[in-house]
């Protein structure tokens, strides 16, 4: 037994397999799916500007908050919030984390499931059976949609009844580097491709005419979207961190690993739906919406696989797909994380029970979403786009004034001896207290007052 866990509640085995947990929570279909939609339907370049500055002015400082709430308090979010003060409001804050990850993950196993499906739709289309194929490809059919939902939440279960370092941590250390490989081959690919210019242009030369409030708010809950922050995802993934990790280092590493590969994620869808535009297919309705909704990517890239053709096509549709399925897997795992750990700690039942339950309970929810896939925006907004900076801004208000900084400096000295004397300590209590709340505050009241009381 070589594996005596240091607390019963499970801990990583290493330092590498906390960042890469971190790290493959972030990364999934916010990157590749989410993060590509919003930039096209948000004026390109303008977009991904605002976006970069969220994540590295507001999500990395939040992180950060989040690593530290967690590996002090050792908790779920609910019992991280009422363990580190007496305060009886902030729990509910804990509350309001678990239900967006509840509802998140609803319409995030419904995308995972078309993602999983493409990679036998990819098949089908090799095999030259485009009966089938069309049919799996399908996103109206509510069926094929449940079919594979449910396969996708049953792998996700079955990780999660594994527990912390058996199941999250081995399944992400070899599928993350993968990834990345294959995206860096299919965007050198698709930037050699006739047409690519467009896209590239528009996601690289900002117009800032484009900027107003509506992209700020957009671009501010794909930045928590995409680094799983604001409903405690990352607070549960830090409960079972140790102490000798250096918390901001970890913070910066999945910060960055995250943002590249949004970065090429773009760099690879942009240009593959101006070249569809470009050959005459219908991308945008009049008012630059997409007109496949959320099953975009998913109509765009079998046809740069089809371009590519033969065996070559092959291959890479389903190893891509596969992957981006590995990835959205190492998403919805720290989803259901978060439900299940509150279940286990505040209602002493079994992981295993608890697993099934929840998992079995989010997945009506999902099974409703399958056959109404029109919810998918809906839920998205109010959950991801209001509800994690929502959740965002009510942690560094918990950390500021409740807990307060300065024993969250403490918990950041472990793994970080001299902290205490860095700018980098200075500028994070500025930025928690002050600039991350005001910001995000100033961003969503904006927004309310314009959707309800400007006419
Ligand atoms: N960050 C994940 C992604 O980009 C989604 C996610 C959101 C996961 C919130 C956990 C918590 O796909």
């Amino acid at each position: 037994m070589a594996d005596i866990p240091t607390t019963p509640r499970g801990n990583w085995d290493s330092k590498l397999g906390f960042i890469l947990a971190a790290a493959g929570s972030a990364v999934g279909l916010g990157n590749i799916w989410r993060f590509p939609t919003e930039a096209a339907s948000n004026g390109g370049a303008a977009f991904l500007l605002i976006y970069l500055a969220c994540c590295f002015l507001i999500g990395f400082p939040v992180m950060i908050a989040e690593m530290s709430i967690g590996r002090s308090s050792k908790k779920n979010p609910v019992g991280a919030f009422r363990s580190l003060s007496t305060n009886k409001f902030f729990p509910l804050v804990g509350i309001w984390g678990v239900l967006c990850g509840v509802m998140i993950l609803s319409f995030y196993t419904v995308i995972a499931g078309w993602t999983f499906s493409h990679v036998f739709v990819e098949i089908f289309v090799y095999a030259e059976m485009f009966e089938v194929a069309s049919f799996l490809a399908d996103f109206e059919n509510g069926y094929v949609n449940a079919v594979f939902a449910i396969l996708f939440m049953a792998c996700t279960i079955g990780i999660i009844r594994g527990g912390v370092s058996n199941g999250i941590e081995r399944a992400t250390k070899l599928m993350m580097p993968m990834l990345l490989i294959i995206l860096v081959i299919m965007t050198v690919y698709v930037l050699f491709q006739p047409g690519a210019g467009e896209g590239i242009e528009i996601y690289l030369y900002p117009d800032f005419s484009m900027i107003d409030m509506e992209l700020i708010l957009a671009a501010m809950g794909q930045a928590f979207f995409s680094l799983s922050l604001g409903m405690g995802a990352i607070i549960t993934y830090g409960s079972y961190l140790g102490k000798k990790e250096n918390i901001a280092e970890a913070a910066g590493f999945v910060t960055l690993a995250d943002v590249g590969i949004a970065f090429l994620a773009g760099l690879l869808i942009l240009p593959t739906i101006y070249m569809a535009q470009a050959e005459g297919v219908q991308i945008f309705d009049a008012e630059g919406n997409f007109l496949a909704g959320p099953a975009l990517i998913f109509q765009l890239l079998p046809e740069l696989f089809a371009q590519m053709g033969g065996i070559t096509g092959l291959l890479f549709g389903v190893l891509f797909f596969s992957l981006l399925s590995i990835a959205a897997l190492t998403s919805t795992i720290s989803l259901l994380e978060v439900p299940v750990s509150y279940v286990i700690d505040e209602h002493k039942i079994k992981r295993k029970s608890a697993a099934l339950y929840v998992g079995l309970g989010i997945l009506v929810i999902s099974l409703i979403i399958s056959f109404n896939t029109a919810l998918i925006d809906t839920i998205d907004f109010t959950f991801s786009v209001i509800g994690l900076p929502l959740g965002g801004l009510l942690i560094c208000i918990f950390l500021g004034y409740v807990w307060k900084t300065e024993n969250a400096i403490e918990e950041i000295k472990h793994g970080y001896e001299n902290v205490k004397d860095t700018f980098f300590a200075k500028a994070w209590t500025v930025f928690v207290k002050f600039v991350c709340p005001l910001i995000i505050l100033i961003i969503l009241i904006q927004t309310i007052y314009n959707n309800y009381f400007s006419s």
